[in-house]
């Protein structure tokens, strides 16, 4: 490839240009241009409704997108993602998350082997591990295990917690929980209520490294053996590092390891699922697998105007690096989905929140904007009055299910499906100050009905896509998660850019560590700034008087 990584110059400035001729055009225009707008702007694949008719894309500006990604090669590295290419090029390694989905799949060929058997034989390890578990032919010292308490962090928790919470309806094994802060706060408030003679640890570190876990999983260890005359009889681990495993004292009987190849944040359908595995049983755990490997089968061979990941992945591109708009929220109407924007978090700024390209140059444009969000209605009463009438512009994702797991309550889920569609409306719409002097006529007048009537004007024209499924099963939930890893890749591959690897969080675990003897008064503070200093006196107890 020639010139900068990433899509070509030409690309980029075609579509800025569109971007500046369609100013003062709003996007109920092109509604009332083209009344068939809503599907045309929409795709459906695997019962899904992406639906991003109420941008300002037009089919130009699609086609331009569509350009982009082209140009950029979105396409060809995804096969050679999916056929175990390195690339992940700062790290010189595949980023193979998609063949843990696909266990059965024809011959892999990684560094010279076939990964496809390895993969198998972990997972049916982990099967019959499950199974074991939940029926309770493994025993803790105090019988069947009660509770699985997962210790692990950033992907080797984001993944599976965000699952459990996202299936609970198909639970029926022990109790999950989920440890990941180094804050005591954590461990001391999940362990507390449970019996540690019925409980599970899972020790979940691609590295077996990361400070947070290892501390955690060491006072679990020391909150069994309270208990417990063999805690490490009632601890797995899923790691890469099967030899700091086996130093932690962890039989290889109860260690499910994975390739270098699976990123952290790409990780929860191998080892790292084992406590969804446990909870919702590896049947359905296998029906997750499925629904995922759907979406890959999708992105690589959907054509680019039908293939949801490409078009979701251009929504993206054409809010923050096109229109300017630094963030972006995530809004499932699925409180089951409370923990999908924390998860997408990570996914998305540790795979794209970088600043040089491939090649080491500097990005010529913003590289991935800031997630956040929180399921709705709840945003509706918190934040979402500045997404309406703040001067940022929030490009919003909702996410909705059209049946609930709930029969009984269909009402609340009407009262769910309407609230969600009401504000994708009204922020596309918005309201003029004429209708809001309207509305205002009979209790104000002159300047005063003036001035109330501006507060209540609504700017409109706010962008949103929303994606619609029928409803939140193992199957779909692989999909909506591979749909997401996969529009992380797209965006990446436009902006050219490695997702896969995260330098940017080493800075401050080499800092932390060499706080550590600071803070234990073994070292002087002298070599650090004034406002650390400070910080380290009054923290320690020296600078509070
Ligand atoms: O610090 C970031 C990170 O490396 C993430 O990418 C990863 O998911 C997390 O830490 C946990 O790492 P590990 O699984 O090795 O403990």
């Amino acid at each position: 490839m020639s010139g900068a990584p990433g899509a070509p110059q030409g690309a980029w400035d075609r579509l800025q240009a569109l971007r500046a001729e369609a100013a003062g055009r709003r996007i109920l225009d092109l509604f009332a241009a083209d009344p068939d707008r809503a599907a045309r702007f929409s795709a459906r694949a695997g019962g899904m409704l992406f639906d991003y008719s109420k941008t300002a894309i037009d089919a130009e500006a699609r086609a331009g997108l569509l350009d982009l990604a082209a140009g950029a090669g979105v396409a060809a590295r995804a096969r050679a993602m999916m056929a175990g290419e390195p690339v992940n090029a700062t790290e010189g390694r595949a980023a193979l998350h998609t063949a843990l989905r696909d266990p059965d799949g024809p011959p892999l060929i990684v560094d010279g082997a076939d990964v496809r058997p390895g993969i198998r034989s972990v997972l049916s390890r982990m099967e019959r591990f499950a199974e074991d578990v939940r029926t309770g032919r493994f025993e803790a010292a105090g019988g069947a295990v009660a509770d699985v308490v997962n210790i692990g962090i950033g992907g080797s928790d984001l993944g599976p917690a965000m699952a459990v919470r996202a299936l609970a309806p198909y639970h029926d094994g022990p109790r999950c929980h989920f440890v990941s802060n180094v804050d005591g706060a954590d461990i001391a408030d999940t362990l507390a209520p449970l019996d540690p003679a019925r409980t599970l640890v899972i020790v979940a570190s691609k590295t077996f490294t990361t400070v947070e876990t290892m501390t955690n999983a060491e006072t679990a260890r020391a909150w069994m053996a309270e208990a417990v005359a063999d805690p490490a009889a009632q601890v797995a681990a899923l790691s890469t590092a099967m030899a700091r495993t086996a130093a932690f004292g962890i039989p290889e009987a109860r260690v499910f390891p994975f390739a270098d190849w699976v990123g952290g944040r790409y990780s929860v359908w191998g080892p790292i699922g084992l406590s969804l595995m446990i909870a919702i049983g590896p049947a359905r755990f296998r029906d997750f697998l499925a629904g995922a490997r759907w979406m890959d089968r999708h992105f690589l061979e959907a054509a680019p105007e039908a293939n949801m990941p490409l078009l979701l992945a251009l929504t993206g591109i054409w809010h923050a690096q096109v229109c300017g708009h630094a963030t972006r929220a995530v809004l499932p109407y699925d409180e089951r989905l409370a923990r999908l924007p924390a998860y997408l978090q990570q996914l998305e700024m540790e795979s794209n929140g970088k600043r040089v390209a491939m090649d080491g140059s500097d990005l010529a444009r913003p590289a991935g904007p800031v997630i956040w969000g929180e399921p709705g209605t709840n945003g509706q009463h918190a934040f979402m009055q500045s997404v309406h009438q703040g001067t940022e512009v929030v490009p919003c994702e909702f996410l909705l299910a059209a049946e609930g797991h709930e029969p009984a309550l269909a009402h609340h889920h009407r009262l769910l499906v309407a609230n969600c569609l009401a504000q994708s409306e009204a922020l596309m719409r918005g309201r003029t100050l004429a209708e809001a002097r309207a509305r205002l006529a009979d209790r104000f007048e002159g300047d005063e009905l003036e001035r109330q009537a501006r507060h209540r004007v609504f700017p409109g024209d706010r962008p949103s896509v929303t994606l619609a499924y029928p409803k939140l099963t193992p199957e779909m939930l692989g999909r909506i998660l591979a749909l997401y890893e996969h529009r992380v890749f797209a965006e990446g591959v436009i902006l050219g850019i490695n997702s896969f690897d995260q330098w940017g969080v080493e800075l401050g675990k080499e800092l932390a560590t060499a706080l550590g003897p600071v803070l234990e008064a073994r070292e002087s503070a002298e070599s650090k700034d004034g406002s650390t200093r400070q910080l380290v006196g009054y923290l320690t107890g020296q600078g509070r008087g």
